[in-house]
């Protein structure tokens, strides 16, 4: 595992994530990917990367069949102390996502909700699209939900400032156009006075070397939208949103 992803996706995180968590939300996300996949109650989803569970819970509920992966065991003890009924309980496996111990053609949907891919090397990167694709069923659809490159580059913000009740969060983004990769430096100025500091490196893929990569690990690029209301993709889009499906 990338030194960087232990510390960045600590509690601290998880609590900026359960700050600002909005059901509503959540659900008009999941009825999104639902709609623009047309996976049915017998379908299998993965959602990858899945943290707290917050899109998993309403698959869940929902009836859906869904399974969430993540490595991280406390996001996964999270999303376990908030679904915790007796009779049904979710599915969720501890796992990095570039070696999947699932069988191969289980999910008519693998969903990478908010910004889960672009953390390793691009051969990294590759090797997780292989490995997805390997759990997809033939036409089955990967969705991946991340930032708009192009949309961060136009208006970068190198600083941002956000309050929560027991902290402030400071971050400081720089890009290195050589390789693609946002820096962030996540500062936490806690209320008792004491600082902590991680970083994440994310790599940014345009739409176009995102297609690219797509095509090349054996997925087909069907739709791209802007956001979860379905508007066009275009440079003042703040997400990029594409369904791939498994083609062969
Ligand atoms: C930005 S969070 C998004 C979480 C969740 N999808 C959501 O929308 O709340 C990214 C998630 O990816 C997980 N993650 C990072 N690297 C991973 C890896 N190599 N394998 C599996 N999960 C990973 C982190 O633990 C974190 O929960």
């Amino acid at each position: 595992m990338e030194d960087w992803v232990n510390s960045y996706f600590d509690q601290d995180y998880l609590w900026t994530l359960l700050n600002k968590d909005d059901p509503h939300r959540n659900i008009k996300q999941v009825k999104f990917v639902v709609s623009e996949t047309g996976v049915s109650r017998d379908s299998w989803i993965l959602d990858l990367g899945c943290g707290y569970g917050r899109h998993q819970e309403i698959f869940f509920q929902y009836s859906y069949k869904v399974v969430g992966i993540d490595f991280n065991r406390q996001y996964l003890l999270k999303a376990r102390e908030k679904n915790n009924s007796k009779d049904r309980k979710m599915d969720l496996v501890q796992s990095d996502m570039r070696k999947l111990p699932i069988q191969n053609n289980t999910f008519d949907l693998v969903a990478l909700f908010f910004t889960s891919f672009g953390y390793f090397t691009e051969e990294d990167d590759a090797k997780t699209l292989l490995e997805i694709k390997q759990v997809l069923k033939k036409g089955g659809y990967l969705f991946l939900d991340m930032e708009n490159r192009d949309h961060i580059i136009r208006y970068f913000k190198t600083d941002e400032i956000r309050e929560y009740p027991y902290f402030t969060l400071l971050e400081r983004h720089r890009f290195d156009i050589h390789t693609g990769i946002q820096h962030t430096r996540r500062i936490y100025y806690y209320n008792n006075n004491e600082k902590k500091e991680v970083h994440r490196e994310l790599r940014l893929y345009s739409f176009t070397e995102m297609k690219r990569l797509l095509e090349e690990t054996g997925f087909m690029v069907d739709k791209v939208f802007g956001d979860y209301n379905g508007t066009i993709f275009n440079l003042e889009s703040t997400r990029m949103l594409i369904l791939a499906k498994n083609v062969n």
